[in-house]
């Protein structure tokens, strides 16, 4: 089975149910949850906590919500007044401190800018037991378990722009410390914004940055280009415009759905002498393909930077 048919097998075999989004230990601590007044950690009244309530983390909690998940158990802390009162629109509960998020639930998901991450890290306690998901581009698992403990369960995810159109694809990391439930809640987490997979080392995760994660910008780097090319053609700037966007979303889904592999696509549009071959000619004239491979490999060195710059091995 070729590669691209095989996703596709996947794509539609994924379980879309969302049923116990619990980390490890979550039933069981909620079964015993005490609330204790005046320190101490508070009962685990949630499932899941997010760390900044920004645009990834609504995305998330709609996802999460619209899939079935009981919206008054996911909690959010967020600085913004404004942000809180759009998180408590959704029916999830929004806090200022997050202190208080991290404590309620066995799940802690860090949704803030990679650039605040150290010291939102360094403000607070997250528990030892709890499992922590990060969507924070380019921080490495030892980056914050330097700020949390040595023995975290973390899993660290790379998603890219198109999840707040529910239309994402995240590749997810998991450390040592993590176990099958943990995988598991993570997944479902993401899974809420697109479609989820697996990467066995963290180092694939720079690659994943370099292909998906930076990805819709070079499609959107070509859009403009065609776009520009048909309004220098002569056609009305809206006109090309449109053109080029329904000529991408019906590309992208001819290769999604029907599995079948770009290459062979693209094949099978390009007769020999015509139009397209014409184009295709031009663009191979051009180098286009190493240059691609060449700004893959250049976005997968900045990743690996940033993520020294963050403290990793
Ligand atoms: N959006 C994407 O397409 C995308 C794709 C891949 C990965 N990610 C990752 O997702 C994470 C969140 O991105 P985003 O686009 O959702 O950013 P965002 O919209 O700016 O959300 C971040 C939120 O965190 C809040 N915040 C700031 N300081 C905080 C603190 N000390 N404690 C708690 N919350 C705090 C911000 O409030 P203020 O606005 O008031 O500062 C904001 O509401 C980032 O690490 C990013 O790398 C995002």
């Amino acid at each position: 089975m070729s590669v691209w048919r095989r996703q596709n097998t996947q794509l539609a075999c994924r379980s879309q149910v969302v049923d116990s989004l619990a980390a490890p230990g979550t039933q069981k601590v909620q079964a015993a949850a005490v609330v204790q007044a005046g320190g101490g950690k508070g009962a685990r009244t949630a499932d899941i906590a997010f760390i900044g309530g920004g645009n990834m983390a609504k995305s998330l909690l709609r996802g999460l919500i619209d899939a079935g998940h009981d919206a008054g158990r996911l909690a959010v802390s967020d600085p913004n007044a404004d942000c809180r009162a759009e998180i408590e629109a959704l029916g999830a509960r929004a806090v200022a401190h997050n202190q208080q998020a991290a404590d309620c639930a066995n799940t802690v998901v860090l949704a803030v800018k990679p650039q605040v991450l150290a010291g939102v890290l360094a403000g607070m306690s997250i528990p030892g037991e709890s499992l922590i998901v990060s969507v924070c581009a380019g921080v490495p698992v030892d980056g914050i378990a330097n700020l949390t403990s040595k023995d975290q369960a973390i899993v660290r995810c790379m998603p890219n722009t198109a999840s707040l159109l529910r239309a994402g694809i995240t590749a997810l990391y998991a450390n040592a410390n993590t176990d099958e439930n943990g995988r598991q809640a993570a997944e479902k987490i993401l899974s809420a914004v697109g479609e989820t997979l697996w990467v066995d080392t963290e180092a694939e995760l720079d690659t994943v940055t370099a292909v998906s994660g930076s990805g819709p910008a070079y499609f959107f780097y070509l859009m403009e280009a065609m776009a520009k090319a048909g309004e220098s053609l002569g056609l009305d700037p809206e006109v090309a415009a449109r053109l080029t966007v329904e000529t991408a979303w019906g590309a992208a889904r001819m290769a999604r759905e029907t599995g079948t592999a770009p290459s062979t696509l693209r094949r099978n549009v390009t007769s020999p002498g015509g139009t397209t071959e014409a184009a295709i000619n031009t663009l191979n004239e051009g180098d286009v393909n190493d240059k691609v491979v060449e700004a893959l490999g250049r976005a997968r060195q900045r990743a690996r930077e940033i993520a020294d710059g963050f403290g990793s091995k």
